[in-house]
């Protein structure tokens, strides 16, 4: 025990002389000390437990602690429990390396926020950037040092369940969004006990999973690999992420987790990228029945191989790795390696100077559920919720005689969405009657659930009917549960669950005359093309957090003006899936004059369009946009494009608007998409007023990767300054 507090003081004295990021001699001296056990102990992660009286390491983990045996937990939570582990790590163990907590902290620790899909529809980095910084004070407090996001696969297929835990379909918001999160998550300082390492997954492709189904396989061209999946990680680790994951999916036939090209070649030599690489849980392991490794000592190899540091819930590392040094199938200069960088953000992270500085009950006590961070919460909830359709201007809502209908109207556990980390499931998030219940200062809203989530009951749908029949409006939460997205989330069918379109229908056809406003909570873009019919408003909710019922019913009462907008398209009907605004052109592109004929690219039974495209969403405000210009100058040598319009807002109601720039480079040395967003800008605008909006682009935002190198081409492009991704390019310039 002395020895461990002496190596600390002796490692923290050396620090003085170092300069503060730089702790490669503290690493070298420690690594001296370290055996080939200790090592191969720090590629080791497991998971903690949970009991009935609180989180638990296993007696079988806690002697591993202590033996070096362990250098990192997942699931492991609370200011006590984290502290307690740490204290036999530092002081139990031969030389008292502290160890390291990650967790999933995806969108909210104990306040959750919107699910990420819809922090990402607003459009606002600012904000998700607060919503991670706010998640880090909270779970920092409770001893976690590091989460599993952010979570950067491009999603296109909103049959995976998985496009809830990300920034949706696009490349350049993805990027914007993940360099947020970065920033929120690790602050300018990692070791504060505030701020915590954020880590960049799925690496890679895992977003394009086969047919949508989860850990499927998934093949793609090196252009789109590079041009579509691997900048949103780029973005991240340039804001300085400290560590990345690796994912379940194959891609290009090998598994990801043991995938040389992407993770020596691309991220190791060509990025640089020295921090953290830990696998994703047993996906090491995973790639025995993925055909790719022969047993558990292969599959070790394999991976150590390609440089994944860490082995999450494996235990092959633990296993093989002494075995595989000794026979020369790995090296010790790479086990050293990997510890290095386990080590050096241990360090980074102040573990070295006190490692209980993250687990402190008092500030956990302090933190949880602190009012900024609901107040947080509440904002991103606000402008998080995409208004669809709003016919006849039914909303803001100008009654307060309202039935409140349908499975999900008085939820405060679904609310939360899937990945909720540490929420609370009952009793804390507002559901969307409270929120009702609170603006109205009533007590006599109707309330009546209708049908359960995924019934075919129609049972309650009389009730439903009668509450309509009493009220002037009637506002519909409809759904699915949290449980339908997120990991193994898979659906095929993409349309509301059981028999809610059916109530909501039955509730259309006995109203024909009164507003129905459509509040939906879903982790995915669903198919609501026959729904849309049978409202008159609809209000895209998602999964909105622990603040989300009072945003909602703020929203649905014009407190707040909606100002979000999809980062995701809504398909008419599943069979246009993958369906998304940067798709090409084809060589046959459909005939708007003519959309069915002339052997052209289209669908006998349904558009081609989506329902709602990418970058839509309404507003009580309205828009104008004018004055669209482009000014190319050069400056010291290097091309500025400087692009402007002048938006002006119609409505006498002030509001938000998210002014989208789109670009396509119109002939290339390989083809590139029909439009690309390349810069946005969300603006507050008063009533009447007018704003003019500035992109500032360099000539290599203009490029793209083609055959391993990036390139910028001359020639036309076309560009348009828009509300939403529909516009047509209809301006063009010539790049010299
Ligand atoms: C599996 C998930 O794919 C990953 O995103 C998550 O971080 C880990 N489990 C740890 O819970």
């Amino acid at each position: 025990m002395k020895k461990s507090i002496l190596l600390i003081g002796l490692l923290s004295s050396v620090a003085v002389a170092q300069q503060a990021t730089d702790y490669s001699s503290k690493v070298d001296s420690l690594l001296q000390l370290m055996t080939i056990e200790d090592k191969i102990g720090q590629t080791v992660q497991f998971s903690g437990g949970w009991d009935v009286t609180g989180p638990t390491v296993s007696d079988v983990n806690e002697d591993l602690v202590k033996s070096g045996q362990i250098g990192s937990f997942l699931n492991l939570v609370t200011a006590k429990a984290t502290k307690d582990i740490q204290k036999l790590a530092v002081e139990e163990s031969r030389l008292g390396i502290p160890l390291l907590i990650g967790y999933d902290v995806i969108h909210g620790y104990k306040t959750i926020f919107p699910i990420n899909l819809g922090l990402s529809s607003s459009w606002n980095p600012e904000l998700v950037e607060l919503t991670a910084q706010k998640a880090a004070e909270e779970a920092a407090a409770e001893g976690i040092h590091w989460t599993f996001s952010p979570m950067v696969d491009v999603a296109r297929d909103p049959r995976w369940g998985r496009i809830s835990e990300g920034s949706g379909e696009d490349v350049y918001l993805g990027k914007k969004l993940a360099e947020a999160y970065v920033r929120g998550y690790q602050g300018d300082d990692l070791s504060l006990p505030t701020t915590i390492a954020a880590c960049m997954k799925h690496f890679v492709g895992y977003g394009a999973s086969l047919a949508g189904r989860d850990y499927n396989t998934v093949d793609m061209g090196d252009n789109e690999l590079r041009n579509t999946y691997l900048p949103g990680f780029k973005a991240g680790l340039d804001a300085g992420a400290r560590t990345l994951m690796t994912s379940f999916n194959v891609i290009n036939d090998v598994p990801a987790s043991g995938n040389k090209y992407t993770l020596k070649e691309i991220l190791r030599n060509e990025w640089g990228f020295d921090g953290l690489v830990v696998s994703d849980y047993t996906s090491i392991n995973e790639m025995i029945p993925h055909g790719y490794a022969e047993d558990g000592k292969d599959a070790a190899q394999k991976s150590f191989s390609a440089t994944v540091d860490m082995d999450m819930m494996g235990d092959l590392y633990r296993s093989y790795l002494q075995e595989l040094i000794a026979e020369g199938k790995l090296t010790m200069d790479e086990l050293d390696a990997s510890v290095r960088r386990i080590l050096t953000l241990k360090f980074e992270l102040g573990l070295f100077d006190d490692p209980y500085r993250y687990s402190d009950v008092k500030r956990e006590e302090a933190t949880i559920y602190r009012q900024d961070i609901l107040d947080a919460a509440l904002e991103a909830a606000r402008q998080s919720t995409v208004l669809l359709q709003n016919n006849n201007n039914v909303l803001p809502l100008k009654t307060k005689n309202i039935a409140l209908i349908g499975p999900l109207a008085a939820d405060e556990s679904s609310i939360i969405g899937d990945w909720a980390a540490k929420g609370d499931r009952s009793g804390k998030a507002i559901s969307v009657e409270e929120g009702l219940r609170d603006l109205l200062n009533q007590s006599n809203i109707t309330v009546v659930q209708g049908t359960d989530i995924n019934s075919t009951s129609t049972e309650g749908f009389k009730a439903a009917l009668k509450a309509a029949k009493k009220a002037e409006a009637i506002v519909m939460v409809l759904g699915e549960d949290s449980n339908m997205s997120g990991e193994a989330a898979s659906r095929a069918s993409i349309k509301l669950p059981g028999n809610q379109s059916a109530l909501l229908a039955a509730v259309r056809e006995a109203n024909p005359n009164k507003p129905i406003v459509l509040v939906l909570f879903n982790g995915r873009p669903l198919d609501i093309t026959a729904d849309i019919t049978n409202a008159d408003a609809v209000l895209e909710a998602w999964f909105p957090g622990t603040m989300g019922g009072q945003a909602i019913a703020e929203l649905i009462y014009g407190k707040v003006n909606p100002s979000a907008k999809l980062s995701v398209s809504f398909p008419v009907n599943v069979g246009q899936v993958p369906v998304f605004y940067s798709n090409k052109t084809t060589g046959r592109p459909m005939n708007p004059m003519n959309p069915k004929g002339d052997y052209r690219s289209f669908y006998q039974d349904i558009p081609n369009k989506p329902l709602y495209s990418f970058g839509y969403g309404l507003s009580y405000s309205s828009f104008e946009y004018s004055n669209i210009q482009l000014d190319q100058v050069t400056r010291n040598g290097a091309l500025e494009l400087n692009f402007s319009a002048q938006i002006k807002n119609t409505s006498n109601v002030d509001g938000y608007e998210i002014v989208q720039l789109y670009l396509q480079d119109v002939t290339a040395s390989i083809t590139r998409p029909a439009k690309e967003l390349k810069g946005f800008e969300k603006v507050w605008i008063k009533a009447g007023a007018t704003k003019t909006v500035y992109f500032k682009l360099q000539k290599e935002e203009l490029g793209f990767w083609n055959n391993g190198t990036f390139v910028v081409e001359a020639g036309q492009f076309k560009y348009t300054i828009a509300p939403n991704s529909d516009a047509d390019l209809v301006h063009s310039f010539i790049l010299e």
